[in-house]
């Protein structure tokens, strides 16, 4: 596969409202191995939370892009990134998946490894030359580029190319919408959810800001809502707008039906839940001004930045990742973000949230697995049915968020990227 291609990905005709895209980009191998070489290895890719990693010493353990990490903060407080693999002979060098430690000593030979990633001792070193500790030899690999924007950490495996800022573009604004709700920070609560799915990784990009599959992929929980609550769940579709943020990036913003803890209480919250929402939403007034406020505390924020990170700004604030582990199938790690500052009540209803509506046993996500799985079980039939249909609302001046406009920002940046001749 190379620039010139022996089939198109993406078929665009603006004139005449038609976007498809082919569905081999979702069954082929050869897709997949570009998509390594082209996006993951190039694009900067969510890692973790600043508080993930709070204190000197705090570690954890993530794949990311295919890689295995270590996360970790040095005794200076430094965030650092390596690649988890020993100089020796390549072991994976810290196989807890999060933990404090002093050091990091390998299981296979005991070489140990401070928290900046330097040899600190290893069993027989006199039998080795002092060139193997040259030039970092015998330490860790640091990961080429480390970088965070408002506590999110991203890494970069090409040492060049444009820095975090700029690849986020106005994505950036979004992440502060989510960041700004807390005086104190933002921390990751709770454990991770990690679950897989039988379905191409680009299927849940699609999935995760598509306000067209709402009402009927999850209408078990719209009839749950209405047992709660003895009343229909108006659609809002109306109010809301969808942006293009820059590089593949997109959200949909949209008024919110109720349930997000900042200050938009659910019904279900009684007197006490509806007190403290106002009291956040009087502490962010001061803070940023009733309009910003009211953005803040009444809108909620589906947002997929390219590649494989997205941020929900919904019932519950959801960081979630995914990577491909084959054509047909994904793993999937998600977590809850919170102020750190939030009464014990309110951060138990943020967590029933989580796990009611998107936990990997909740609500929405056993909908959205399922279709994702039909998507892909589907796409066995591509020789005679073998394109996409994402052309919902192209004409339209005033695109709805129930339109597809964020799926075409997306598959435009994935079609630039795969085509592109690697430099
Ligand atoms: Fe790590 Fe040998 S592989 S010490
Ligand atoms: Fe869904």
């Amino acid at each position: 596969m190379n620039n010139t291609r022996m089939h198109r990905w993406v078929e665009e005709d603006a004139k005449a409202g038609i976007f498809r895209v082919s569905r081999r980009a979702f069954v082929d191998e050869q897709v997949l191995a570009r998509e390594r070489q082209q996006i993951f290895d190039r694009c900067w890719l969510y890692l973790g939370h600043e508080s993930e990693i709070a204190q000197p010493g705090d570690f954890l353990t993530r794949q990311v892009g295919g890689r295995e990490l270590l996360f970790t903060r040095d005794r200076e407080g430094r965030a650092r990134a390596f690649f988890n693999t020993c100089p020796h002979r390549g072991a994976m060098v810290c196989r807890e998946r999060q933990g404090s430690a002093n050091g990091f000593r390998c299981f296979y030979h005991s070489w140990l490894f401070g928290l900046d990633g330097r040899l600190v001792n290893r069993p027989g070193d006199e039998a080795y030359s002092a060139c193997t500790r040259e030039e970092g030899r015998a330490d860790l690999t640091a990961v080429p580029r480390l970088d965070q924007h408002r506590g999110l950490y991203f890494v970069n495996y090409q040492p060049d190319g444009p820095n975090l800022r700029d690849y986020l573009a106005d994505a950036a604004e979004y992440i502060d919408l989510m960041a700004d709700q807390s005086e104190a920070g933002m921390e990751i609560v709770g454990g991770t959810q990690d679950y897989g799915v039988e379905a191409k990784w680009k299927l849940l990009c699609e999935n995760s800001y598509d306000g067209y599959h709402g009402m009927p992929t999850h209408v078990s929980y719209f009839d749950y809502l209405q047992s709660q609550t003895g009343a229909l769940v108006a659609r809002k579709l109306d109010i809301g707008h969808v942006r293009d943020l820059g590089n593949g990036h997109a959200v949909i913003e949209y008024a919110a039906p109720g349930g997000r803890p900042v200050a938009s209480p659910a019904p279900a919250w009684g007197e006490t839940g509806a007190q403290e929402t106002a009291t956040c939403l009087a502490r962010l007034e001061a803070r940023f001004g009733t309009e910003r406020a009211e953005r803040i505390a009444r809108l909620n924020r589906n947002m997929v930045i390219f590649p494989n990170l997205v941020l929900n700004d919904i019932m519950a604030l959801t960081v979630r990742t995914f990577y491909p582990t084959s054509p047909s199938r994904m793993v999937v790690l998600a977590w809850a973000l919170a102020p750190r500052e939030e009464s014990p009540s309110m951060r138990e209803r943020r967590l029933f949230n989580f796990l009611e509506f998107l936990g990997p046993g909740g609500f929405a996500t056993p909908d959205d697995c399922e279709a994702l799985a039909l998507c892909q079980r589907g796409y066995s039939n591509l020789l005679e049915a073998g394109w996409n249909d994402i052309s919902k609302g192209m004409l339209s001046a005033e695109p709805k968020i129930d339109d597809e406009v964020q799926m075409r920002v997306f598959w435009r940046e994935w079609d630039r990227l795969m085509t592109q001749v690697p430099a």
